[in-house]
């Protein structure tokens, strides 16, 4: 059985991502520093190893390369706070990408050359057209970003030399929970629009506030592709056995081609949860394009990837399980 180290494999799309690998029959390594992991979930869910470490760590890494058989790694590992980035954008590139150099370094050294990476929609920054397909320019506009776009650009220039294969997988808004609700989104501090919903739903917070309600789109508010996170976590194990079939190099959009405006959202979770949620009109925030919506088409195509969750209430379902689950 292929054992695959998973970084950040504590993390909200790491913990789906390593089911995923354990259904489809991998072995799974974490490591992970547990700066935003959770340590229950790994243990008493999904029973993998965790190594707690930081992927800048190199002696660490080479111990790990050297003790296990890695077939493969999937790297998840990173700090994705845009507003954070901006105000301290040393933080990003030595955690996402001198930390990745590392690993990729540690890696190479250990003669390991398959690797799946968590790239964003934030390398594209401000869209040219909506869709957006993956030919489409990358002009980050913040240093989250800029920082996950540089990976992709080592990582461009590595495989191109011939030093490994690897994956690129571009998130649009990672949303959902796992179905039967042990797994889901439980980020400190939380920033995304659905779990903030939800957690006024549930009366933790007093009400979600709104930014812009005049742009141009049917409703005024901002439009975004909320992608199911068991959908991405398959499109990982798609992606690593591409790889492990020995396909070569390639980057990958992951969203549902089907976008939702923030006020869809609220009114679809006041739907599924039956609660009110009240709402604050505030203004645009700075660098918010009014449209985001991915073109999957290729990874359906290539990795014959087929979302099983697309429809918003089946996310804001699954989603609200977890909450309830997790704060009731
Ligand atoms: N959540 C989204 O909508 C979204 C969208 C696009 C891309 N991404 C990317 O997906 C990945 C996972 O995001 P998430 O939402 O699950 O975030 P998360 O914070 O829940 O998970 C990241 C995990 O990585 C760990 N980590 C961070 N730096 C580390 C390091 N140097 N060494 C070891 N462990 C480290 C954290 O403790 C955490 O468990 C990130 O790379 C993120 O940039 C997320």
């Amino acid at each position: 059985m292929a054992k695959i180290l998973v970084t950040g494999g504590a993390g909200y799309i790491g913990t789906h991502g390593v089911l995923s690998l354990q259904r489809a029959g991998f072995e799974v390594l974490i490591l992970d520093n547990l700066v935003y992991g959770h340590r229950n979930l790994v243990e008493s869910v999904l029973g993998a190893e965790l190594i707690v470490g930081d992927t800048g760590d190199r002696p660490l890494l080479d111990r790990i390369f050297a003790t296990h058989n890695i077939t493969a790694v999937m790297h998840f590992a990173a700090y994705a706070y845009v507003g954070e980035s901006v105000h301290d954008p040393a933080k990003y590139y030595r955690n996402n990408v001198v930390g990745t150099l590392t690993l990729l370094e540690a890696m190479l050294a250990a003669d390991v050359r398959q690797f799946v990476f968590s790239s964003t929609c934030a390398t594209y920054g401000i869209p040219q057209e909506v869709p957006i397909p993956e030919t489409h320019p990358q002009s980050p506009i913040n240093p989250y970003g800029a920082s996950k776009l540089m990976v992709e650009r080592i990582l461009a220039d590595l495989s191109a030399i011939g030093a490994l294969r690897y994956v690129s997988f571009r998130y649009f808004n990672a949303a959902g929970a796992e179905p039967d609700g042990s797994l889901g989104e439980d980020h400190h501090p939380e920033t995304h629009l659905i779990p903030l919903v939800l957690l006024t739903a549930l009366g933790l917070r007093p009400a979600i506030t709104i930014f812009g309600t005049d742009y141009p789109t049917p409703d005024g508010t901002c439009i975004r592709d909320y992608i199911h996170v068991s959908d991405l976590a398959t499109a990982h194990v798609l992606g690593l056995k591409y790889l492990l079939d020995g396909h070569p190099s390639d980057v990958f959009n992951l969203g549902n081609g089907l976008g939702f405006s923030v006020q869809q959202v609220v009114e679809m979770a006041r739907r599924v949860t039956q609660r009110p949620i009240p709402v604050i009109l505030g203004d645009r925030r700075a660098g918010d394009p009014p449209a985001l919506v991915g073109s999957s088409a290729k990874a359906r195509e290539r990795l014959h990837w087929q979302p099983q969750y697309a429809d918003l209430e089946t996310i804001l379902t699954h989603a609200w399980q977890w909450h309830q689950h997790r704060h009731g």
